[in-house]
Parts: structure tokens; sequence; C-alpha cells
């Protein structure tokens, strides 16, 4: 191997290297068939290589952790809030058990799901905000302020996780999850294009659950009895689509238990 040929292969790895391509060929120029020269910088910059493919590693656990921790804690709020309500505790799990199930079954990819299930965990944090006589009531009767406060809980959970960077799209579809199709869901009335697939798909299987829960004044409806009513609401508050495959998927993987 002459000298200039081991070089230009060394130039040729050393720039692979730093575009990223990281690969062990450099280990071949550390070979007697090199001149020393070549051996001693191949080893050199082999060695830097690993080194920064180690701190890659490191840094994107790190990132990882960080991530499942944040979610962590968020979600510990959430659980606080079930300690205030005893309706809302497990709603929240199961809502997000459901978003998953169903975005997968309207075949959005798996960083699509995975943002619709922690944005499921998450969607009503903003009740923590309520004020305890609506947790107290167990009377369907609202007067108006308890409506707006109620109205206001996607807003609340909006301006408590928004600047929480890693939950990205998550964060609209907390905030949109009782917008409705014919723009008279709440807080905007956003209308039919401008509301977020993840948010359509909460709607969705927020509702279902909501009827299918028993509560100390309502026995829970049964399946098919929720499943008719969101197929009555198609159209209109809920995305035909999404209903439907809602139904499917409720009727081959059945109820979160
Ligand atoms: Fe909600």
């Amino acid at each position: 191997m002459s000298p200039l040929a081991g070089k230009e292969r060394l130039l040729g790895l050393i720039k692979e290297i730093a575009a990223g391509n990281y690969s062990d060929e450099i280990m071949e120029l550390t070979g007697p068939a090199y001149p020393t020269e070549i051996q001693e910088l191949a080893e050199a910059v082999g060695m830097m290589m690993v080194k920064i493919e180690a701190r890659e590693y490191y840094l994107e656990q790190l990132t990882e952790t960080i991530k499942t921790n944040s979610l962590n804690t968020v979600t510990a709020v959430v659980n606080a809030l079930g300690a205030r309500d005893a309706y809302t505790e497990g709603h929240g799990e199961r809502v997000s058990i459901y978003a998953e199930r169903l975005a997968r079954r309207l075949g959005l990819d798996e960083a699509e799901v995975e943002r619709i299930r922690i944005a499921g965990m998450l969607h009503d944090i903003g009740k923590i905000g309520f004020s305890d006589l609506i947790f107290s009531n167990e009377d369907t009767h609202m007067n108006e302020d308890m409506l707006l406060e109620i109205r206001s809980h996607p807003q609340w959970g909006y301006d408590i996780l928004r600047n929480l960077e890693f939950l990205g799209p998550s964060l609209d579809y907390v905030y949109a999850h009782h917008e409705r199709l014919d723009g008279l869901g709440y807080p905007r009335g956003l209308v039919e294009p401008e509301i977020p697939m993840g948010a359509r798909v909460l709607a969705v299987v927020d509702c279902f659950d909501a009827m299918t829960t028993n509560r100390p004044y309502q026995q829970g409806k049964t399946p098919q009895q929720a499943l008719a009513i969101l197929g009555s609401l198609a159209g209109k508050s809920l995305d035909p689509d999404v209903v439907d495959a809602f139904m499917v998927e409720i009727e081959d993987g059945g109820m979160v238990e």
C-alpha cells in the first residue's frame, strides 16, 4: 500500500466519521500494511470515534430518562387529581389505553400513537383547578358559574402543561379534547378542519369511558348502549371515521378492565 493511498483512505474515513457515519474500517488502517504514521493516526481517530459514540449513547439514554421522569411527574399530578375526585380516578389511565388502541386501529404511525396515549393520560389535568363545589356535586344540575368552570378545564390543562416542550403535539390534543366537529365545543369553538386527529380520538374514547363508568348517582351504560350513542353523535360532534374505527376496536378487543 503506497503512503499516498493510505493517507487518502484515512482522510476519506475521517470525513465519514465527521459526517456521523461510524464504522470499524478505520481499524484496518492500524495494521502493518500501512506506514507507521498512518497506523498511529488511525489509532488516534479510532479511539476518538469510540469515545464520541459512547457519549452520544449516554446522551440518548439521558434524554430518554429525563423524558420518562418528566412524564412520571406529570402523571403524579394527574393521580393527585384522582385523590380529589373518585370518578376521575382511573379515567385518565383507561382513556389513554383506549386512545392508544384506537390510534393504532386508525393506522397512525407509532410516534403519533405514543403522543395520543400520553395526551389521554393527561387530558383532564386541568380539572385540578375545579372548586370543591364541583367535585362534591353529585346532582346533574349545574349553575352558570359551574358550567363555565367545567368548560375551562382544557384551557387550564393547556396552561399547566404548555412549558413542557417534550409533550409536543400532545399538548394540542389535551387543549382540543372537548372541541366538536360542528364548532359547538369548548374552550375555543374550533371547527372540523382545525381539530387535530389526536383530539378527535380523545373525544371519542373520553365520551365512551364517561358513559360506561359507574358513578354514585349513575349506573354506567353497557358498551353496546354507549357505542350506539357514539354512533348518533358521529358527524355532529364526533368524527364518524374515528367512531367507526372505535366500534370495531371495542368489538375486537373489548373494554378496558
Ligand atoms: Fe375533559
